[in-house]
């Protein structure tokens, strides 16, 4: 039996991140990036908001990849030959790659996550149940920059991005990382989940659900910030506000005060009035022959797509 490698190419430093987290506070229009999120509760808030009714993305997601199987494994492995490398980013659990595994059987698995650690557990289990595959994880910041060491790329590849994460980056930084994931396949594939413009109760509901888990997440971040930079937020200061923006098509987050109030941190301050707002996110919706522009933009030539019944979610295979 193998045993998986690891590699750390990048590590996140907190002196970085608590500057960053600063400059965004100190900004205009206060902002503080979503990768703030998540800290270990707010993986898990984030892996209960999947769970949720309103949250229809990753069930659709996954209800798509396992109908649509056989023709999206086709359709890969025409692109990449048989028993490609396939990479997958952001794979956390890998439960959504391992699913594909039967199908496409890659030689090679690259797990890329923000830090290595949260990878081990996940390689190693399915290191067992997959003895002859070469299994690595690599911990990587790819929304800063995806490029892995050239002895990972042996040939054409999938580059797997599912979840429609991609919804998180604004325009030049989706475009930058779709050039990315294109010449990190090689001339294989890209493999990746989209969220798709529905109605905008749908929409709001699925960022503001009943139960308040999404409010919990996006409040969570005060404290991560808390933690990182030292600032003295009191979560229940603030409201969690989320609504569709249909000029931008996308959903905002944002955390509004609730009183007039001043939040200190080593090095700095900044007054919020009540009603004032920090942004936390951007989760872009598109119309599907938008995002393939988008591709064909990055460099793609071919494109296909599989979309559910309703026409929610869509599952682009981007080739060339
Ligand atoms: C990770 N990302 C695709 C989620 C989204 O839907 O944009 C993050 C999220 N924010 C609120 N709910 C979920």
């Amino acid at each position: 039996m193998k045993s998986p490698e690891f590699l750390q190419i990048h590590r996140v430093d907190d002196a970085v991140l608590a500057h960053e987290a600063a400059e965004g506070l100190r900004a205009t229009r206060a902002h503080v990036s979503p990768k703030f999120f998540y800290d270990a509760l707010g993986s898990r808030l984030f892996d209960a908001i999947t769970e949720l009714p309103e949250y229809y993305p990753t069930r659709t997601e996954a209800a798509i990849l396992s109908q649509n199987g056989a023709a999206i494994a086709d359709a890969v492995l025409s692109a990449t030959g048989p028993a490609p490398t396939m990479v997958d980013l952001g794979a956390g659990s890998c439960a959504k790659a391992a699913r594909l595994f039967g199908a496409l059987a890659p030689r090679r698995y690259v797990a890329v996550d923000i830090s290595v650690d949260y990878l081990r557990q996940a390689l190693t289990t399915l290191q067992r149940e997959h003895p002859a595959m070469s299994l690595v994880g690599v911990g990587l910041d790819f929304s800063t920059r995806l490029e892995l060491p050239a002895a990972l790329i042996d040939g054409p590849s999938l580059v797997f991005y599912p979840g429609s994460s991609i919804g998180n980056f604004a325009h030049d930084e989706a475009l930058r990382l779709l050039r990315e994931a294109r010449t990190t396949a090689a001339g294989g594939a890209l493999l990746i989940g989209v969220d798709l413009v529905k109605p905008v109760a749908v929409l709001e509901a699925a960022y503001d659900d009943e139960l308040g888990v999404t409010a919990a997440f996006n409040l969570n971040l005060l404290s991560h910030v808390n933690r990182l930079l030292g600032t003295n937020f009191h979560v229940r200061d603030w409201r969690h506000v989320a609504f569709f923006d249909v000029t931008a098509s996308r959903i905002e987050m944002h955390l509004e005060a609730r009183r007039t109030l001043t939040v200190k941190w080593p090095g700095g301050e900044r007054s919020f009035r009540a009603g004032d707002r920090i942004h936390t996110e951007n989760s872009a919706k598109w119309q599907p022959d938008d995002f393939e522009v988008l591709l064909r933009q990055a460099g793609f030539a071919g494109v296909r797509r599989w979309t559910d019944a309703q026409g929610w979610f869509a599952v682009f295979l981007a080739t060339g």
